[in-house]
Formats: C-alpha cells, structure tokens, sequence
C-alpha cells in the first residue's frame, strides 16, 4: 500500500486522539481536580522555541490548574541553559550543557520533557525520552531525513506501549478555527476534497555566518536554518505546517511528488531559497505546495482546499463556489492562543492517562515534506513508498549528514557553505556551487 489512508472512521478516532474534540470534562471541574498536582518539567534546547514552549506551558497550567516545576534545562551552550533555568529556580548544577546534556537531564525524575532543539536532533532526543518513560512535548519538524522519520514512528510506538503522551508542536490542530474547519470537511460540508493548494512565502530567514574559529559544530547548531541536514530545509522546517493540515483535511498522506527549486539569494549553508512540489494524494487528488523564502518577493501563509461543493481557506473560511459564507460548527478551547492550546490538550491527556499520542502523524506530516525536498533536489518522482517501505530504493536510507551522533562523538564535518544538490545529477548526490552546471 502506497498512500496511508485515513478511513472516515479512523479519522473521526484520530481527530479525537488529537485533542480536535472538545474536552469531556468541564474545565473548572478540572482545575480542582488538579490543585495541588505538581508537574516536572525538563526542557531541552533552551533557544527562541523552547523558552516560548516553556513559557505556553505555564499559561496552559494556570488553565488546567496545575503547577509546573521546570527540574532541568539542556543546551549545547551552557550560558542559554542557565539564563532559563535561573529564571525558574533550577540549579546550575541542573542546567547541562554539551551534545549530551540531555541524557543526564533524561536521569532526573522529569515527568514532561520539551523537545525544541534543532530538528536533526529530534529522533534522537525523542527515544531517549520514551525509553525513559517521559511524556513529550515534540517540536516540528521531527527529522530531516527518512531513517529519522522512521525511528520518530518506533518511538511513538514505545510511548503508545508505555501510555505516554506526545503531543507535537503542529499547532493548528488546536486552534479553533482549524478545528472547526476540520470537522465540517469530515461532516461533508464542501463534499469530497478534489484538489488544494498550500503556500509559506515570506522574505528571507535569519542566518548566522561563521564566528572566527568557531568549530564546525558549534557552527551548525548557530546556523542551523541554514542547512538541510540541521533543518530538513524550509520545506520540512516551516512549511510542514501547511502540509500538516493537507494531510489532515483529506485524511491520508501523500502517494507521490514531483517538484523543483533552486538557491537564488542564500547566503550560508546548502539550503534551497524556494520549492514548488506536485503533491499527488491518488484517485486524482493533487495539492500544490509552494514555499520560498526570498526578500522583495509576494508572502502568502495559507491552506486551500477544493471541494465538489465550495472551498476552504486557512482555518476559518468556508464558501459555497457562487461566493456565500458557510456556517461553521462551534467549537470553543480553553485558550485561544494555538500554542497555549496545545500544551492544555498535553496536561489534559498526562493528568488524565488519556495517551494522547502525536508522534506517527507528526512524523508523517514531516515525512511528506521530506519528500517534497527529495523530489525537488533530484528532479525524480518521488514515492512515500520509496521512503517508508522498499529498502532497495535509494531513498530509503537516505541520510544527511552530519547526523546526531557525530554531535555527540565529536565528529562532525560541516558541509561546505553555498554548494547545493543539482537536480538530474546521480540522484541530487552530487552538488555544485551556485550557478555551474554538472
Ligand atoms: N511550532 C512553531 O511555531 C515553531 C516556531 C519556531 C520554531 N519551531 C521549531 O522549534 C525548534 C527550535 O527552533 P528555535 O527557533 O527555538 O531555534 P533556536 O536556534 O532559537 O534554539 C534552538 C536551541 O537548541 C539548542 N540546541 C541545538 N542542538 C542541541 C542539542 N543537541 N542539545 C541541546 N541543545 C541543543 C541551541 O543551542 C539553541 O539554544 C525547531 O525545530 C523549529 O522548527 C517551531
């Protein structure tokens, strides 16, 4: 089977499993379940990301009524470790930096860890952390490359068994309007989805050139928006999100794409500044993405979604095809604020032993992405079957470098800066400097 389909039953399921329905139990019923209950928290990757993630979690427990204790911090750089800790009580003693920082935080009696490093690094920190027993807070994208993919999957599958809860920084899918938008494409208001397009354009994202005599690995974790094998590239990096929710409304992954792109005005790193992928969901369903990050340029961030009977655009409009607004089912959450939301579905679940449990549809919604890149940077259709089942495929184990472990054995080689894949050449693997051609 080729495209993981998602049938209307097991979507109703799935959906709830997401937190898309409304909780069961009243909040305020909640909140004096809750006083007095105390959360440890552990955060690891302490940068823009983890403190907000940290900070939504707060905000989240106010709502449910619980307190939160943040136990450990994790950084590869020890100062950015301490700032957060310090701000929340911990110990320096438990604020660990280095590439294996948060093994020793993985130690302590943390029940909730934030992941929110470098996406690289995620498959890695993940199964250390359900090996562990620790509920998980996921950042997107989950990996940058198929193996990473499927070892996110595994471990989703060890906290399933463990009755752990993941919940993954995907966020429309607590936000109100997308949920609403979700439940009234599952009740047939536009009919059957035929076709869509997604896009994430804005100007360029920030980079950070090279330090004088920084070493190649602290480079990368500084400079990681800038390379494939740190972020997935902006595809994987920012655009899953809108991927994330085409595979959400039509309720199964992606059978196949084609794509292209190409670097116009990087400056750093092998990334590509723009993708334009062919997204093909079978029985004639296709979805174009687009996502470029170049100054100067148009920026759009939206979803749209065709059906036999109207359309929908990004989480909250629906019309028939002659222009008329169709109503919504109500849906109200606790916060309205999408990143708040999603860490009040996280202490629902944990407080209440519902194993909500993210991580294989976070891992698909990643892997599609992926895909989108591998067809780009080679110029070859490119199947999910290629990336999830035929091992002889040469996509299968496809591998960026360096990989987590590198990190941690002291063994990385960044990849030479403005030299990227060359579509038609062996499969992408051979890479020129902007502007030659193989
Ligand atoms: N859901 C969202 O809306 C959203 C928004 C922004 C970022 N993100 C995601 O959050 C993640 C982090 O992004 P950010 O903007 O915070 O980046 P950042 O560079 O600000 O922070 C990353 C932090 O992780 C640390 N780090 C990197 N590798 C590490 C390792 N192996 N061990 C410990 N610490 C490590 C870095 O030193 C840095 O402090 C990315 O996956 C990004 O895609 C999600």
């Amino acid at each position: 089977m080729e495209t993981k389909n998602v049938s209307r039953r097991g979507f109703i399921k799935s959906a709830a499993a997401l937190g898309v329905m409304a909780p069961a139990v009243p909040l305020i019923n909640v909140r004096a379940q809750n006083a007095a209950k105390k959360i440890k928290v552990g955060l690891v990757g302490c940068g823009g990301r983890g403190t907000g993630a940290l900070d939504n979690l707060m905000d989240a427990a106010k709502l449910v009524g619980v307190e939160i204790e943040l136990l450990a911090t994790a950084d590869v750089f020890k100062d950015k470790a301490i700032k957060v800790g310090s701000a929340h009580g911990v110990p320096e003693a438990h604020c660990f930096d280095g590439f294996s920082g948060y093994k020793k935080l993985l130690e302590l009696p943390v029940e909730l860890v934030l992941l929110a490093t470098a996406p690289t690094f995620r498959p890695v920190h993940f199964e250390a952390a359900a090996a562990a027993g620790k509920h998980v807070f996921i950042e997107k994208p989950v990996a940058v490359d198929p193996p990473g993919v499927r070892r996110v999957i595994a471990a989703g599958e060890v906290a399933k068994q463990k009755g752990l809860t993941v919940v993954a920084g995907t966020q429309r899918r607590h936000k109100a309007g997308y949920l609403q938008v979700a439940r009234a494409v599952q009740d047939g208001l536009i009919g059957n989805i035929v076709g869509g397009r997604v896009s994430w354009c804005m100007g360029a994202l920030w980079f950070k050139p090279r330090e004088p005599g920084e070493d190649d690995a602290h480079y990368l974790v500084r400079n990681w928006t800038s390379f494939a094998g740190m972020s997935g590239d902006h595809i994987v990096e920012q655009h899953v999100h809108q991927l994330d929710v085409a595979n959400w409304l039509i309720g199964r992954t992606p059978k196949q794409a084609v794509g292209f792109g190409g670097r116009a005005r990087r400056q750093t790193g092998d990334q590509f500044d723009f993708f334009s992928v062919d997204y093909d969901y079978d029985n004639e369903l296709h979805i174009h993405s687009m996502c470029r990050q170049i100054n100067g340029t148009y920026g759009g961030v939206w979803e749209q979604f065709i059906g036999t009977k109207g359309t929908t655009m990004g989480g909250s409009n629906m019309r028939t095809f002659d222009g008329k607004k169709l109503e919504l089912p109500e849906i109200k959450l606790p916060s309205d604020i999408e990143i708040v939301q999603e860490h009040v579905d996280l202490l629902n679940s944990l407080l209440q032993n519902q194993g909500l449990n993210g991580a294989q549809t976070v891992a698909y919604s990643t892997l599609t992405a992926i895909m989108g890149r591998i067809a780009a940077y080679t110029g070859e259709l490119v199947r999910w079957s290629d990336l999830m089942e035929h091992q002889d495929s040469r996509f299968y184990n496809l591998t960026l470098t360096p990989v987590a472990d590198d990190f941690e054995k002291g063994a990385v080689i960044a990849p030479p800066d403005d030299v990227m894949p060359v579509p038609g050449t062996d499969g992408g693997n051979k890479k020129n400097k902007k502007g030659k051609h193989a």
